[in-house]
């Protein structure tokens, strides 16, 4: 056996991503033949028993307590950001200038701005550099991204997307901290429109194009919470839902909607895209279905497809089990992780990049000044 070239990681953050990423690094070599071998070479959070239990479930070689501890270490390669959005820039730029690859969670900065901060450093550098827009790396997506790719749709007429919660309903449910920094706008940037619209536009303009303009509404159903860090009454200044219309640079209307207020929804992240020849729809709920309609298919015939993505002409498929047996949400990580280390390998670009990263918060910048402003609004960058 050929000893395949190490690549250490340092992780930040032992949050729910995390545990994903861990378990993404650790799994993706013995599933993909891979030219690295990942190595967990530290785990760095702030508070030291906890960090230090987490690496030794996962199999961390050491911890730090300080991320600049971590990006200054001569024995890592890769920093890798899986820490609250506040911190995505500061991390990733220092990461950067250390001549490190990163990887980055979503969204890439709290703003546009930040995020072309983050671009600027890592293309200065000439590092690989990767968000974690993991659900492009669904088979069943990867596979519509092919059939699109195919040109099998024709001219694409529309594209609607949502994503729905309902977790954050109760008026005693507190903002700030652990866990519910997503509902503090100093820390997230903003409420669903960067947390759960960033992933439905990511994977809009990679199977559609550029969105040009939009025009959107947003709301804050509960206006004033309790702050886990005071323990007082603070304004509460995230959207708590959005939506959104929008025209791709191809000419296609759009539809898109996001909220943590649709009881008994946990996350439905749903898309369908209409072609002139062909439709296709998909959900997370059912992730490894494909719903695919073909107008060319002899009209007795016609109908929608219920595609099983299992087999082993499916993307990814023939690195699992056998046709018929599923795979789920932890896969889509570990895709990211094989696809990444295959193109650092292969010296190919990787996607999405950070720069795919900044044209989504070029949308989702657009969005909110839209809900403020109440007018149509250009998405820069395009
Ligand atoms: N790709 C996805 O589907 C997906 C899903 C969930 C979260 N996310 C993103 O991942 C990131 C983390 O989210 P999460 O749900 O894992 O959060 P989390 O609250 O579960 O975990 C955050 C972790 O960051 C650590 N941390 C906070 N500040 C730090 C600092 N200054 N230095 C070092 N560590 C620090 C915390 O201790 C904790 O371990 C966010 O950007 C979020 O938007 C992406």
């Amino acid at each position: 056996m050929t000893q395949k070239k190490q690549l250490n990681v340092g992780l930040v953050g032992y949050g729910f991503m995390g545990r994903t990423h861990s378990n993404a690094f650790l799994q993706a070599g013995r599933f993909f033949d891979l030219p690295y071998r990942p190595v967990l070479k530290a785990v760095c959070a702030r508070n030291p028993e906890r960090v230090a239990s987490f690496a030794e479930n996962w199999g961390y070689e050491s911890i730090e307590t300080d991320w600049q501890a971590l990006v200054a270490r001569k024995d890592i390669d890769l920093i890798d950001i899986a820490s609250p959005n506040n911190t995505h820039a500061e991390i990733a730029i220092a990461a950067a200038k250390a001549g490190k690859m990163v990887m980055c969670e979503k969204p890439l900065g709290r703003t546009a701005d930040e995020a072309l901060a983050m671009v600027e450093a890592v293309e200065a550098a000439g590092v690989p550099n990767m968000v974690w827009y993991n659900y492009r790396r669904v088979p069943a997506v990867m596979m519509l991204k092919d059939l699109l790719d195919e040109d099998r749709f024709g001219r694409i007429f529309h594209y609607r997307s949502q994503f729905l919660q309902d977790w954050t309903i109760s008026q005693d449910l507190p903002q700030g901290g652990e866990g519910l920094w997503r509902l503090d706008a100093s820390v997230s940037g903003s409420g669903v429109t960067g947390d759960l619209l960033a992933h439905n536009i990511d994977m809009a303009l990679w199977l559609n194009g550029p969105i040009v303009e939009v025009s959107a509404m947003t709301q804050t159903f509960i206006k004033e919470r309790k702050h886990s860090l005071t323990g007082e009454m603070h304004p509460v200044t995230i959207d708590d839902a959005s939506a959104f219309m929008c025209r791709f640079q191809n000419g296609s209307l759009a539809l898109f909607e996001a909220t943590r207020y649709a009881r008994g929804h946990k996350a439905l992240f749903t898309l369908e895209i209409n072609g002139e020849k062909a439709s296709a729809s998909w959900d997370l709920h059912d992730l490894h279905r494909l719903e695919y309609f073909d107008h060319r298919d002899e009209s007795r015939l016609r109908g929608w497809k219920d595609i099983h993505i299992t087999d082993g002409d499916h993307p990814y498929m023939k690195n699992w089990w056998v046709p018929g047996l599923q795979i789920g949400y932890e896969h889509t990580f570990i895709h990211q992780v094989a696809d990444f280390m295959q193109a650092v390998g292969d010296d190919k670009p990787i996607a999405p990049s950070f720069r795919d990263g900044l044209a989504t918060e070029y949308v989702t910048d657009a969005v909110l000044k839209s809900a403020t402003t109440k007018q149509w609004e250009k998405v820069l960058g395009n």
